[in-house]
C-alpha cells in the first residue's frame, strides 16, 4: 500500500538496496584481506539478491593465474568464509563475470588488459562500464595504482557510467604522507568517487551508535557534560602481531587503531546531530567535533605506550613482542597505546575521553562505556552504597554485540544494600536476522555510491594531526612500557586513570 507521501515512498529505507549495473576490480587479491573478507563478502551479496544479474569480478595480482584458476580460488574463498549458505545457482551466475589480469603494478601492459577485460565484460555482462577498483594492496603501492588508473585512463567516468575508488587503511602513516596521499588520489578522483575503508564504520554495532543516540529520547539528555563522567573507548585483541610482523613493526598500535578506528568512534559517540542522515551531514558532524579533540598538555601523564612481554594467553605460552619472528629486538614499536582525550566545546568541556588498544591482552572485546557521574546526593547510608559503582552505557561493539545500561538496584533482603545490575539488550536475542558483516555492507555501499560510511580527507587529516603529536613525544621520550601477555595492559595505564580517580573497566 503506497502511503500519502511519494516522496517517501520513492526513499523508503526498508526496501533492499540493490546494486545497479556494475563491476568490482580487485587489486591485490591473492592477498588475506581479499581472499578472508572481500570474495565472501561479493558471494554474499550476490546470495542475498543485492548484486544485479551481470555483476563481475576483476582480479588482478602477480600470480600467473588463468580465468579459471582465479574462480578456483573465489570458490574456495567463498566456501570457506562466506557467511551465507552456498547455493550452486548463485555461484554458476556470479562466476559467469569472474575474470583474473595478471601483472605488476608497474607493468602498462596489464593495465591495457584490465582496460579491454573492462570493456569485454561491459559487452558480456552489461556492467555499464560502471566499475570500482579496489586497491586491497600494501600501502606503499596505493599511489602507484592510482597513478597507472590515471595513465591508462581507467577514472575517467563517461557517458553517464561511474568509476570509484576504494582505498584499505592505513591511509599515510602521518599528517604529512596523509596530505601527499589525498593529494595524489584527488589528481585522479573527484572526493565523490573516493571510499576510504574504515571496516568499523561497517559494523551494525557502530552504526547503532547513531540510532542509539538519535532515534530515541532517554539517551540524548544526559549525553553531555553535565551527566557524563568520563567516556572510556577500548579495543583490546588477544592475539598477538601474528604473521604480519612486516606490516605492524614501525606501525603499532595508535597508528593501526586509534588514529582510524577509535577515533572515528570517539566522533560518533560526541557529535552533535547532524542535519540528516547523508553522507554530507554526517562527515560534518564529524569532521567539528574532531577538529575540537585537545590533546592534554602534559603527554608523559596523559598518554601510555608499551609492548607484551611473553606470558600465558588462553591457556599457552605467549613469546613477548621483541621474541617474535621478524621483529627488531630492539623495536620500540607500541602493541599497546592508551590516550586521554579532551573535547574543547560546550558538550564536553572537562570531560576526558580515554582511549586504548592492545594486543594479548585478556579478551578480544572492542566497546565504548559512557560513564555517568554519581549522584549528587545520596540519603542511603553510606555503608548501604559501598558496593554501588557509576552508572555507566556501554555499547558493545564486538564480539558480544549490545548495549548494557549498568546502575544500582536494591539487593532483596530486609536491609537496605544498593548493588550494581545490568540491563541487557544482545543482538543475538532481539533480532532473528544476522548482521552482515562489514565489508559485506561497505561494497554495497561503494556499488551504490552512498558514502555515509566512510571518512572523508578532512578526518583522516585531523586524525592524523591528534595522533602525530602524540607519536613525536613518544619517539623523543624513552621506551615503551611493557605488559605481561594476557593481562590488562601496563601499570602505566592504570596509574594514568588513577591519577584522574577513575579506573579502567575490565569488560
Ligand atoms: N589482512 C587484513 O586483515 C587487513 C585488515 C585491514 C586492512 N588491511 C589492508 O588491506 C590491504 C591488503 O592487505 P592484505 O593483508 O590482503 O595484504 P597481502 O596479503 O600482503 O596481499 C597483498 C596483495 O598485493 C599483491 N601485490 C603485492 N605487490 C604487488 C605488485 N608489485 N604488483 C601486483 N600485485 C602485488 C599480492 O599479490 P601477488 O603476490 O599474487 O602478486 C597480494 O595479492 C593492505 O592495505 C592492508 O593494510 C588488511
Amino acid at each position: 500500500m503506497s502511503s500519502s507521501n511519494p516522496l517517501r515512498d520513492a526513499q523508503d529505507r526498508r526496501l533492499p538496496r540493490i546494486a545497479g549495473p556494475s563491476g568490482l576490480v580487485i587489486f591485490g587479491v591473492t592477498g588475506d584481506l581479499s581472499r578472508k573478507k572481500l570474495m565472501p563478502a561479493v558471494y554474499d551479496l550476490a546470495n542475498r539478491g543485492l548484486l544485479p544479474p551481470g555483476f563481475s569480478l576483476i582480479g588482478f595480482a602477480r600470480r600467473e593465474w588463468e580465468d579459471e584458476d582465479f574462480a578456483d580460488e573465489v570458490y574456495r574463498a567463498v566456501k570457506e568464509h562466506s557467511r551465507t549458505p552456498f547455493r550452486d545457482e548463485v555461484w554458476q551466475q556470479l562466476s559467469q563475470g569472474m575474470r583474473f589480469v595478471q601483472g605488476d603494478f608497474d607493468d602498462d601492459e596489464a593495465f591495457e588488459t584490465l582496460k579491454k577485460t573492462m570493456q569485454e565484460l561491459d559487452a558480456a555482462q552489461g556492467t555499464g562500464s560502471n566499475f570500482a577498483f579496489y586497491l586491497s594492496v600494501p600501502p606503499k603501492f596505493f599511489p602507484l595504482v592510482v597513478q597507472q588508473l590515471k595513465k591508462h585512463n581507467l577514472a575517467d567516468q563517461k557517458d553517464g557510467s561511474w568509476r570509484r575508488a576504494v582505498i584499505e587503511k592505513p591511509f599515510g602513516h602521518d599528517l604529512a604522507s596523509a596530505k601527499d596521499l589525498n593529494e595524489i588520489v584527488h589528481e585522479v578522483f573527484a572526493p565523490d568517487q573516493v571510499f576510504r575503508i574504515d571496516h568499523y564504520l561497517g559494523k551494525e554495532t557502530v552504526q547503532n551508535i547513531l540510532a542509539l543516540r538519535f532515534a530515541n529520547t532517554l539517551f540524548e539528555p544526559v549525553w553531555n557534560r553535565s551527566y557524563v563522567d568520563h567516556v572510556q573507548i577500548t579495543m583490546a585483541e588477544d592475539i598477538g602481531i601474528g604473521g604480519r610482523a612486516g606490516y605492524y613493526d614501525g606501525i603499532g598500535a595508535a597508528r593501526d587503531v586509534i588514529q582510524n578506528h577509535l577515533l572515528q568512534l570517539l566522533a560518533l559517540t560526541a557529535m552533535e546531530e547532524p542535519a540528516a542522515f547523508d553522507a554530507n551531514a554526517l562527515a560534518a558532524e564529524k569532521t567539528k567535533v574532531l577538529g575540537a579533540v585537545r590533546l592534554p598538555k602534559d603527554l608523559a601523564k596523559s598518554t601510555v605506550r608499551a609492548q607484551y612481554a611473553a606470558g600465558w594467553q588462553g591457556g599457552a605460552k605467549a613469546v613477548g613482542y621483541l621474541e617474535e619472528e621478524g621483529i627488531d629486538p630492539k623495536s620500540t614499536t607500541d602493541t599497546y597505546a592508551a590516550v586521554k582525550l579532551e573535547i574543547d566545546n560546550r558538550r564536553w568541556a572537562g570531560v576526558p575521553f580515554y582511549l586504548r588498544t592492545g594486543k594479548r591482552l585478556g579478551r578480544r572485546v572492542t566497546e565504548i562505556a559512557v560513564v555517568f557521574q554519581r549522584a549528587p546526593h545520596s540519603p542511603f547510608d553510606h555503608t548501604a552504597t559501598e558496593e554501588l559503582g557509576q552508572n555507566a552505557l556501554v555499547i558493545r561493539v564486538q564480539p558480544d554485540e549490545g548495549v548494557t545500561l549498568r546502575f544500582g538496584s536494591k539487593v532483596p533482603g530486609t536491609s537496605l544494600e544498593v548493588r550494581d545490575v545490568s540491563m541487557d539488550f544482545a543482538y543475538g536475542e532481539s533480532f532473528t536476522e544476522s548482521s552482515p558483516e562489514a565489508y559485506e555492507r561497505l561494497i554495497l555501499d561503494v556499488l551504490l555510491g552512498d558514502a555515509n560510511l566512510f571518512p572523508r580527507t578532512e578526518e583522516v587529516e585531523l586524525s592524523w594531526k591528534i595522533l602525530d603529536p602524540i607519536e613525536q613525544f613518544w619517539a623523543k621520550h624513552g621506551k615503551p612500557a611493557q605488559y605481561e601477555s594476557g593481562t590488562w595492559g601496563p601499570v602505566e595505564a592504570d596509574d594514568m586513570l588513577a591519577r584522574d580517580g577513575r579506573s579502567w573497566r575490565r569488560p
